[in-house]
């Protein structure tokens, strides 16, 4: 762990002094970026959360009250599909009333500050993709796909009509475009993810627990190949002790703050 001024804050501390400090915490992580060019920021539910997305695991989250295996399993699915479309039903319509947040924009602006940056997210709710990343890998897929449980025909859809919608091809019942628990990851793009993990020079690990594999080992991967691996979350992880500096802050305030500092530099 960095620790900031040469003295041991404890986390909880943390909340209470961040906001004069935020511009301080976040100076090692400015002067390690203001040096690399291969920066990779891995992303989760927290990022989405101050564009009023809930997460998973949080008070008032998904997961809270109900069992994901009941939701977001093949399992679910093929016990009770329309179950499991209320759910997804429910949270489409959730995010077609939300924007993308000041930390979407950063990270899509980030793209254009390095020479090689990415972003690899578990997030399916396509804000990074609306405020304008384009240098995207989605490892639990997308939930405005609808794919054919049987010929694997997919369509993007913008809309939520359809209580049990079917394949445009061949009729039969369409699921959710998402990875659910205990399916593969969509071909080649954990591979990818783990080649960038392990070149990346600086990474940004924001708003995820870090509790989810195989996602979860790729900031622990960077780390042990040398990146400088900075989390950004308001709350202790289980990825949290392994990083070099924790900046316990809400995205939304600190990715801002970040690119403050990242623009008075340049312009010295
Ligand atoms: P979680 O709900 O597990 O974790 C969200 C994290 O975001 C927590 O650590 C929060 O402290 C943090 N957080 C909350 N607000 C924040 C903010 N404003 N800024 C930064 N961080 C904030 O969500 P994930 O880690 O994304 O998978 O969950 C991983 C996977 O588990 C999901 O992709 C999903 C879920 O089950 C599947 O459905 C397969």
């Amino acid at each position: 762990m960095v620790l900031i001024g040469g003295v041991t804050v404890k986390r909880t501390c943390y909340n209470m002094v961040m906001a004069d400090n935020l511009s301080q915490m976040l100076q090692p992580l400015a002067n390690e970026l203001r040096k690399a060019s291969r920066v990779l920021c891995l992303t989760g539910a927290g990022v989405s959360a101050e564009s009023g997305v809930p997460t998973f695991r949080d008070s008032g989250g998904l997961w809270e009250g109900c069992r994901p295996e009941d939701l977001a399993t093949p399992e679910a699915f093929g016990r009770d599909p329309e179950q499991v479309w209320r759910f997804y039903r429910s949270r489409r319509a959730k995010l077609l009333a939300v924007q993308p947040n000041p930390a979407h924009e950063v990270i899509a602006r980030f793209e254009s500050r390095f020479d090689d940056f990415h972003l690899v997210t578990q997030n399916v709710d396509g804000l990074h993709q609306q405020a304008g990343s384009k240098q995207i890998h989605c490892l639990h897929g997308d939930i405005w796909i609808d794919r054919c449980t049987e010929c694997g025909f997919e369509r993007r859809v913008a809309t939520v009509d359809e209580p049990m919608p079917q394949c445009d091809r061949c009729g039969g019942l369409a699921r959710p475009g998402v990875v659910w628990f205990g399916e593969m990851l969509p071909d080649g793009v954990f591979e990818r993810a783990v080649q960038l993990a392990a070149d990346a020079e600086v990474v940004l690990v924001v708003g995820t627990s870090s509790v989810v594999y195989p996602a979860a080992s790729l900031a622990g991967l960077a780390a042990q190949s040398g990146a400088f691996v900075a989390e950004i979350n308001p709350n202790a992880t289980a990825f949290s002790e392994s990083a070099s500096l924790v900046i316990p802050v809400e995205a939304g305030k600190s990715l801002p703050e970040l690119e403050k500092i990242l623009d008075i530099s340049t312009s010295d």
